[in-house]
């Protein structure tokens, strides 16, 4: 009974929260910061403070979410200056004002809301990211090869990203070079170069990511790493595919020979 006095009684902060406002399709829009004042309840996300203050203060405020969960990857905004899931951001971590910005570096839909869908598919296309098999066609009728559990472990801990864009928004090197694939790029090469279906060896992915826009353009801050809310060993994954590339590079391995698929020591990033 007391407990149920106490929750009762229990004074929530105010919170000041300051948004970048900025809608590109209008005309007479003009980017400003704006300030909405609301009360904090328990367990309060971002995600639910912001639905809060579109159902109750402001419905033109846009900013986007599907699963709530830190899932899809598609409410990754700038929170207090860093990147971060709205989803998966307790208000009780914050200070009591404290600002939203869209993520940098993708196109601006409106106010939090950003394009890296596009970026992504951009991004997805220029470095092939599926599985490049030897046959032409598929046949379903074919016994499937069981995968090593370690090996499919390792690969499953690279392909949890869920394409937030927190890497890329983070990230220096894309301030300076537009075309720079980011953590979640070179992620994804080292992610096919784990899997044996992937028939590519060191020398196609050279072409891909052996240059400036690919692992030789990172300048190894490692803010991909520190912001990526999957935790992803980014880390680890960008130093060794750099260390692979350079041999490649160094060696200039024959396209015809294959690639050892070596698994490399996969740890959760904040170890
Ligand atoms: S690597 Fe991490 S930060 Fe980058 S897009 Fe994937 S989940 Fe998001
Ligand atoms: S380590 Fe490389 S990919 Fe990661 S944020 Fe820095 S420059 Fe970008
Ligand atoms: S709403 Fe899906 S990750 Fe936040």
């Amino acid at each position: 009974m007391a407990d149920i006095q106490q929750t009762t009684n229990k004074q929530h902060r105010m919170l000041k929260i300051s948004i970048l406002r900025f809608n590109p399709q209008d005309p007479e829009s003009v980017p400003h910061m704006q300030t909405y004042e609301l009360e904090e309840s328990d367990s309060m996300t971002l995600f639910i403070a912001l639905n809060e203050l579109r159902d109750t203060q402001d419905p033109t405020l846009q900013f986007d979410f599907v699963c709530r969960a830190g899932i899809c990857g598609s409410c990754a905004m700038m929170i207090n200056g860093k990147p971060g899931l709205a989803c998966r951001t307790l208000t009780r971590d914050l200070p009591t004002e404290f600002t939203l910005a869209p993520l940098p570096a993708f196109e601006l839909i409106g106010d939090l809301s950003v394009n890296t869908g596009k970026w992504m598919r951009n991004m997805s296309e220029r470095m092939e990211t599926w599985v490049h098999m030897k046959e032409e066609e598929v046949d379903l009728r074919k016994k499937e090869v069981p995968m090593d559990p370690q090996l499919a472990e390792d690969i499953y801990v690279l392909d949890r990203c869920v394409e937030c864009g927190c890497c890329i928004a983070g990230c220096g090197t894309v301030r300076i070079r537009p075309d720079f694939v980011g953590g979640v790029g070179i992620n994804k090469i080292a992610r096919f170069r784990l899997d044996p279906r992937d028939t590519r060896n060191d020398a196609d992915y050279y072409d891909i990511v052996g240059d400036e826009s690919g692992v030789f353009g990172c300048m190894s801050l490692l803010a991909c790493h520190d912001f990526c809310p999957k935790e992803l060993p980014l880390k680890t994954q960008i130093a060794f595919i750099r260390r692979k590339m350079a041999e490649q590079g160094m060696r200039g391995y024959d396209k015809v020979l294959p690639t050892q698929k070596k698994a490399i020591p996969i740890k959760p990033a904040r170890q």
